[in-house]
């Protein structure tokens, strides 16, 4: 069945070139007023302005949605989450807020450690059941399409388990998951002080199996000061090419290592964090496929000051935003929240943030060619916005305001 949406105050199709956008594109919203977009299953068969929409041959059967002079944009894809977690970590909330800082608690077993406790006490079926209440509120925040990694488990079954239980919650949907293997997140406990007898498991078991059981499309590697350097990255990435896997990479975060350019060496689709680039940096990514994936969440609510995305910008570099969802440096999956804390925090344009939000999202999750905005023949993943006015997306914060969100060609969350 087709539907016809219409009535738009607003509609952002962000249409535009295929790749990664930046410079001149780096705000280009395909902003058109009285907009409509024609969907034939889960495929967007036109969008643009209502009138031309209307002269297509399916329109005249089409059933009818009206957004209510309300503003419709792509989905948005969060490139970068930790949806897979038993517990929140209120201790280590606390602990920070009384002066400890995030490396100190994770020197002392808590931290990442803690959540790997959680997830390796917990069932597959509890970690799915609670990802899929979860993707239930990423959809109500206006995401329709995550990436998820695993890196609560370090070791292979828990790992495993972890991406199974993605596996699972995706293959339920609505909500669509990328998934990614995360086995370099930190050294496991019982490998302490081994980190490359632990990283030999990640290349030579985890990744292979991950791959082979069709569990992954990319590998990580959390590329820090006390975790793992540029290059155990550059092993993971090639372990992970050899399996047929992408690479994402949390890079420049906590201090500066060089994995941003070991990454983009090896072709990352994107390089998240980036809270200690440089210069450099910003050089290796201008005008290049790898998106610059921030996560300012992590650092409102970690209270460290926020990546250089202005000059990252200025630079020509691409810039997607995402929540970073976990139960330790972002407790949060609103992309609206990213949107605002990124225009307030580090002056994004209300223009840059939605194009980093949704088309550069979809191309740090590798699908770029098929998501992020509202063209013919992309995945009809719609938001309609409670705003009349896209810059109110940015403006307004901490109140839902989805209206509705269509996944795949379907409305699978209405405002009540
Ligand atoms: O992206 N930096 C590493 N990993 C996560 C945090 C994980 C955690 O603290 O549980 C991040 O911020
Ligand atoms: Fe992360």
């Amino acid at each position: 069945m087709a539907i016809l949406v219409e009535h738009i105050s607003q509609l952002l199709t962000m249409a535009g070139s295929d790749i990664p956008r930046s410079g001149v594109e780096k705000d280009a919203l395909g902003l058109l007023r009285d907009g409509a977009v024609l969907v034939d299953g889960r495929t967007i068969v036109a969008a643009g302005p209502r009138e031309r929409v209307l002269d297509h041959a399916l329109a005249a059967r089409a059933e009818r949605l009206s957004a209510g002079h309300r503003v419709v944009t792509p989905g948005f894809v969060d490139a970068h989450t930790h949806p897979v977690f038993a517990a929140p970590r209120l201790d280590d909330f606390e602990a920070r807020l009384s002066g400890d800082d995030y490396r100190s608690i994770a020197a002392r077993g808590g931290g990442i450690l803690q959540t790997v406790r959680g997830v390796r006490g917990a069932s597959e079926a509890d970690l799915a059941a609670d990802l899929r209440r979860r993707a239930f509120e990423f959809l109500a925040a206006g995401s329709t399409t995550i990436e998820a990694k695993s890196g609560y488990g370090l070791d292979l079954d828990n790992e495993l388990k972890i991406l199974r239980a993605i596996k699972t919650a995706a293959e339920r949907g609505p909500l669509e998951i990328v998934a990614t293997l995360l086995g370099a997140h930190a050294v496991p406990p019982e490998l302490a002080g081994r980190k490359d007898d632990y990283l030999a498991r990640v290349c030579e078991e985890m990744i292979p199996r991950a791959a082979a059981q069709g569990l992954a499309r990319f590998v990580d590697a959390f590329c820090d000061d006390g975790y793992f350097t540029p290059a155990d990255l550059e092993r993971v990435a090639e372990a992970g090419a050899k399996a047929g896997l992408g690479l994402k990479a949390h890079v420049e975060q906590l201090s500066r290592t060089g994995g941003l350019a070991a990454a983009v060496r090896r072709g990352a689709v994107s390089v998240d964090h980036l809270d200690h680039a440089t210069p450099q940096d910003f050089a290796a990514l201008a005008g290049g496929r790898t998106v610059a994936c921030l996560v300012p969440g992590s650092n409102y609510f970690l209270a460290k000051p926020y990546p250089p995305a202005r000059a990252l910008l200025d630079a020509g570099a691409s810039v997607a935003l995402a929540t970073d969802f976990n139960p330790g440096t972002c407790p949060c999956l609103d992309m609206r929240l990213i949107l605002s804390i990124s225009c307030t925090q580090m002056r994004l344009s209300p223009a840059e943030a939605l194009v980093a939000a949704t088309i550069n999202g979809a191309h740090a999750a590798g699908l770029g060619g098929t998501h992020g905005s509202l063209e013919p023949g992309k995945r009809a993943d719609l938001v309609c916005h409670d705003a009349e006015d896209y810059r109110e997306l940015a403006y307004w914060f901490g109140s839902p305001r989805t209206h509705w969100t269509m996944k795949s060609g379907k409305v699978v969350y209405r405002a009540p």
